[in-house]
């Protein structure tokens, strides 16, 4: 019997499937190239994986618009690729989630596709979200049924040719289901029996508070606030009751992780409670500027708020870390500096943690993609103003000193950079000093103390601009200010993210004490 459920304190690894290791020679990442890397991610020292979707789609939106729910893209390989990939992790002791994505379909589901050639008013309508237009200021054409837009920009609706319009939170190509309607619910019901019957561990939830909307779909400003219409609607919390309980249903330790984008952690709470989903992404941390002010107040809410808590600062939607904290800095070497020391403090922090792949290897932001490369529908809906997603999406360097430096037989799907040859997974392993042999050093301290910590942590009295804190016999201090501080009393510095001489801090590091 495990100490605590495995999620609670889990290490897990998000595996941006077509960026991660490429086996058949396309140039796009796939799962015998995920495979073929395992031994990798156990020497990492991480719990588990997230895998990114890896079913059939047209790609609009990098496989987040799914056409069939229940199989594996050519692109990516097979059902048999996937059940050998699970028991490959399982042997390894790794977890292995999979990405669920119940808000919306791709246009060329099934579902969507007689839907369209169904008319109004039809059960085949009312899976999705269809709805008349608005009666518009003079003219009989009619217009949007109501303001809302697109999280990817533009509007949230697009006409049908018999004049009706559907509703798509994100690209017009990922229509939104309809979750009021009993038979959608089944459908994810069973869609979640068949990947936990194949053995997977857990599910982490895309767009998880934004299934259902309020009836009535009335006009609103964009926003997470308390008041939307269209997101964390108190029926959500239903769904994720049901799916708790088939979860629990299965043997072993099945979990679930919500994509939940909130403004209030009380709000982020309500999904985690004991029969919902097991765990959120805790995106405020992520939000943080570098300031021991603001961390300091996100752990507060954090901590107050949630039972379980998450830590990530990287994933596949956000700038990586070492480029956000470089940002307004004269030193182009104190991004990376800061993106390890807020790495070390957040697995020093009670909860588990989420890691993006490629920040191991310190990889930041790519931003000079050429924009016919550019795949990201953000790009092409903003017209070039917004640059989207990619640039944290560069497919991954493992060894040899050119592109596409290992990533597969053939080249890689976006362009990498060609100064990345001192990056590689390969040449970092065999150097002590590399952003990679800390992490492995870091992962390897965690383990170390795993069970020996209690699951509450208390501040110290730290100067300047730095946080101390301390897990019983474990101190962690963090200086994100400009002048070194000194450190609290201890007995050992067991692991620091940057040089420390055992008196001093410098800025832009942190360290793990410990105390007798
Ligand atoms: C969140 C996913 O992480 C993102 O990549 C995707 O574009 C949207 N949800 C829509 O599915």
């Amino acid at each position: 019997m495990e100490r605590t459920p495995w999620w609670h304190d889990a290490v897990v690894y998000e595996i941006y499937v077509r960026s991660f290791a490429d086996a058949s020679g396309d140039g796009v990442g796939d799962l015998p190239g995920v495979r073929s890397r395992l031994p990798y991610l156990a020497e990492l020292g991480v719990d588990a994986i997230w895998l990114t979707p890896f079913y059939p789609s047209p790609m609009a939106d990098g496989g987040y618009d799914v056409a069939d729910y229940r199989d594996v893209d050519p692109l990516f390989g097979s059902l048999a690729d996937f059940d050998a990939l699970v028991a490959d992790a399982h042997a390894l002791g790794l977890r292995l989630m999979v990405d669920i994505v119940p808000n919306h379909s791709s246009s060329a589901h099934p579902w969507f596709r007689k839907a369209l050639e169904a008319p109004r008013g039809s059960h085949e309508r009312d899976r999705y979200m269809f709805r008349d237009p608005a009666p518009s200021d003079g003219g009989s054409a009619g217009r949007e049924p109501n303001n809302w837009v697109s999280v990817f920009g533009g509007p949230a609706w697009t006409k049908t040719p018999d004049g009706q319009w559907y509703l798509h939170l994100f690209a017009p190509e990922q229509p939104d289901f309809n979750w009021r309607d009993p038979e959608v619910r089944r459908e994810f019901v069973d869609i979640l029996r068949f990947w936990l019957d194949r053995g997977v561990d857990g599910f982490r939830i895309d767009v998880a508070m934004g299934l259902i909307k309020a009836e009535g779909l009335p006009d609103t400003e964009p926003g997470f606030g308390a008041k939307s219409p269209i997101w964390s609607q108190p029926e959500v919390h239903d769904i994720y009751r049901e799916w708790r309980r088939v979860l629990d249903e299965y043997p072993g330790v099945r979990a679930a992780v919500g994509e939940v984008w909130t403004d209030s952690p009380e709000d982020l709470a309500l999904y985690v409670r004991h029969d919902e989903l097991h765990q959120s992404f805790n995106f405020a941390w992520l939000e943080a500027p570098w300031s021991a002010t603001a961390f300091r107040k996100v752990i507060d809410e954090t901590l107050t708020a949630v039972p379980a808590p998450t830590w990530v600062l990287s994933n596949h939607d956000v700038v990586r870390h070492p480029t956000r904290y470089g940002e307004g800095s004269l030193d182009p070497a104190a991004g990376l500096a800061r993106g390890c020391a807020a790495f070390l403090a957040m697995l020093a922090l009670p909860g588990s943690a989420y890691l993006y792949q490629g920040e191991e290897l310190g990889l930041s932001e790519v931003k000079d993609l050429p924009p016919e490369s550019r795949q990201d529908p953000i790009f092409a809906r903003s017209k070039g103003e917004l640059l989207g997603r990619d640039g944290c999406r560069v497919p991954i360097p493992w060894s040899g000193a050119a592109p596409p430096y290992g990533f597969g037989p053939g080249g890689s799907w976006l362009p990498q950079p060609a100064d990345w040859a001192g990056l590689t997974a390969e040449r970092q392993a065999a150097d002590p000093s590399s952003t990679l042999s800390f992490y492995r050093r870091a992962l390897a301290t965690r383990r170390s103390l795993r069970g020996t910590l209690p699951d509450t942590m208390a501040w110290l009295e730290a100067p300047g601009d730095a946080l101390f804190f301390t897990r019983g016999k474990l101190i962690c201090v963090i200086n994100c200010g400009e002048e070194p501080v000194r450190l609290p009393p201890h007995d050992q510095v067991v692991i620091s993210s940057g040089p420390c001489d055992g008196t001093d801090l410098p800025p832009d590091t942190a360290a793990w004490l410990l105390t007798e």
